[in-house]
């Protein structure tokens, strides 16, 4: 008996080893964690129950049966982050360059349907050179049941990817399935066709960091979510992401303790929109006076920065707050932050996420850059997101909400279950300049007229108080008071139901 369980723990510490000593080293030598290290990170101390540890490949071309690994290239499992529940899985370049094998792929599969049965989200380490090579159409099959998988759990339970190493070809399209996307600056990258395939056919020179790293998938393409400094500092961050998250789409979000009163009054806020309509403020300190202990966890921050998107804490529930942000753009409309609010608040809708909506938005912005790369149908997504999304969605006009995009922004026509706005809010087709050069193109000679038609204008419109007595908004509110407010009527939208027709899905404009 005592040699059976020594040789179990012989097999144990072999499979532990992955690729062994040397190549761990090298790992670890270019900034980057191993497989079992970054489980190690990610989960709650002592947490991880690992499946599959002795798996190992099938495959009998060019010499593989001479080299079979246990595990075979990712550490499969389950374990708690602060307590709770989630699947992982965590490629490992150490054995075969992480390369992905029909066992590999099963490996990962058993722990998403598991996943999906039980209800926990899943979250994947990537760091995988692909295709494993020698298994051919075996290979591809495995990535197909994968995909196969992510479309399935999506909307079911929540998926989260962190890219850590290579990640390309047709293999990109997993991640790019999940929910977010993580990366690690400098050492992980993410296309369709690297470096060499790009200088080929297109002749451009290009790096893999520059075609694919963190910082472009962060502020060029949009492709990933956060860019993280390493490995450690992404593990860290995606246990605070899930502490935000429900585990699956049947259950709420958690409630964390919150030692913040939620009466609390910041006065400050009475001040933060400047005199000058046309001078702008940082959206973002409102967001951090009104969550709970200032906790902002903010989703794609580097890119379409017009438009902020994150998870705070109201009462210690989980809220996702999409906001105009008036320091870039002018908080404009735009092809860019319409696509990200609009996936946003898709994913909150999904997970029982109320939605806060804070606007100050000046309207679409204008020129052929946008409308050849049709901003009528991006904008239509984020109108069509606002609209069929059932959760409480509470809105806050601070300043402009001008022509469509007043409508686009969770507005009461949106089915938004409570709106206010602040004192300084305008509520109007748009500002008072255009529209006086407008309704009165026979005066535009004479300024004098021309400024007081704008003066009668912004009498008419400056104001919410139009909007108001039509109950387009619920009420006027003091800066001051929002947090309060907006927590009261969060707690009164608890129990909200919402009926819709039986359809089988709808179809956004893509
Ligand atoms: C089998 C692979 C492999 C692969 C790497 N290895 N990729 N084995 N299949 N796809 C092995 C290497 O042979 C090597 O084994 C070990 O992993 C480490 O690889 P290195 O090349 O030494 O590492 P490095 O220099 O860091 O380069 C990493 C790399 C490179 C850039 C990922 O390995 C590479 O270009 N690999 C091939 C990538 C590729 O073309 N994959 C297929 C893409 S198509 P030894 O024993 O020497 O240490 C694809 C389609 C998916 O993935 C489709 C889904 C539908």
């Amino acid at each position: 008996m005592k040699d059976i369980l020594e040789q179990l723990e012989e097999r144990r510490t072999d499979a532990r080893l992955g690729g062994g000593q040397a190549r761990i080293d090298a790992q670890n030598e270019r900034g980057k964690l191993t497989a079992r290290e970054r489980i190690e990170l990610l989960l709650d101390e002592g947490s991880f129950e690992e499946y599959d540890m002795f798996v190992a490949h099938r495959c009998t071309d060019f010499g593989m049966e001479n080299n079979r690994p246990y595990g075979d290239g990712v550490v499969t499992g389950w374990g708690t982050i602060n307590g709770r529940m989630v699947y992982v899985f965590s490629q490992d370049f150490t054995v075969l360059g992480g390369s992905v094998s029909a066992t590999h792929a099963q490996k990962i599969c058993k722990i998403m349907d598991m996943a999906m049965q039980n209800g926990a989200p899943v979250i994947g380490i990537n760091d995988s050179g692909g295709a494993r090579i020698q298994e051919g159409v075996d290979s591809l099959a495995g990535y197909g049941e994968v995909f196969q998988r992510n479309i399935e759990a999506s909307g079911v339970v929540p998926q989260i990817s962190l890219v850590m190493g290579p990640c390309a070809g047709g293999a990109v399209y997993s991640p790019a399935m999940t929910d977010f996307i993580f990366m690690v600056k400098d050492t992980s990258y993410m296309f369709v066709t690297g470096p060499d395939v790009v200088k080929t056919v297109t002749n451009e020179q290009v790096t893999a960091e520059e075609l694919g790293g963190a910082v472009t998938h962060t502020r060029k393409s949009s492709v990933a979510d956060g860019a993280f400094e390493n490995d450690v500092e992404a593990l860290a961050e995606v246990r605070r992401l899930i502490d935000f998250l429900p585990l699956n789409n049947r259950e709420k979000p958690p409630v964390r303790p919150f030692f913040d009163n939620v009466d609390r009054i910041e006065s400050s806020l009475d001040t933060l929109i400047p005199e000058n309509p046309n001078l702008p403020y940082d959206m973002k300190e409102l967001i951090l006076k009104v969550a709970d202990e200032g906790d902002f966890y903010e989703i794609q921050e580097e890119f379409a920065k017009n438009m902020i998107t994150g998870f705070i804490r109201l009462e210690g529930r989980t809220v996702g707050v999409v906001a105009n942000q008036p320091l870039v753009l002018a908080g404009v409309l735009d092809i860019d932050s319409a696509r990200k609010a609009a996936r946003f608040v898709r994913f909150c809708d999904c997970f029982e996420i109320p939605i806060l909506t804070f606007v100050d938005v000046p309207g679409f912005l204008p020129g052929t850059g946008q409308e050849y790369r049709g901003v009528i149908k991006h904008g239509a997504k984020l109108l069509f997101a606002y609209g069929e999304a059932t959760v409480p969605k509470v809105t806050v006009i601070t300043r402009k909400a001008y022509g469509g995009a007043y409508v686009v922004m969770a507005s009461k026509h949106l089915r938004a279950d409570v709106n206010y706005a602040w004192p300084t809010s305008e509520v109007a087709v748009m500002g008072a300049k255009g529209a006086t050069e407008i309704i009165h193109r026979a005066d535009l000679g004479d300024p004098d007229k021309i400024a007081a038609h704008a003066k009668e204008y912004e009498d008419r419109f400056a104001n919410p108080f139009v909007a108001a007595e039509r109950g387009f908004i619920d009420e006027v509110i003091m800066p001051h008071s929002t947090r309060k407010r907006v927590a009261r009527a969060f707690a009164s939208l608890r129990n909200k139901k919402v009926v819709t027709p039986w359809k089988k899905h709808d179809n956004i404009p893509l």
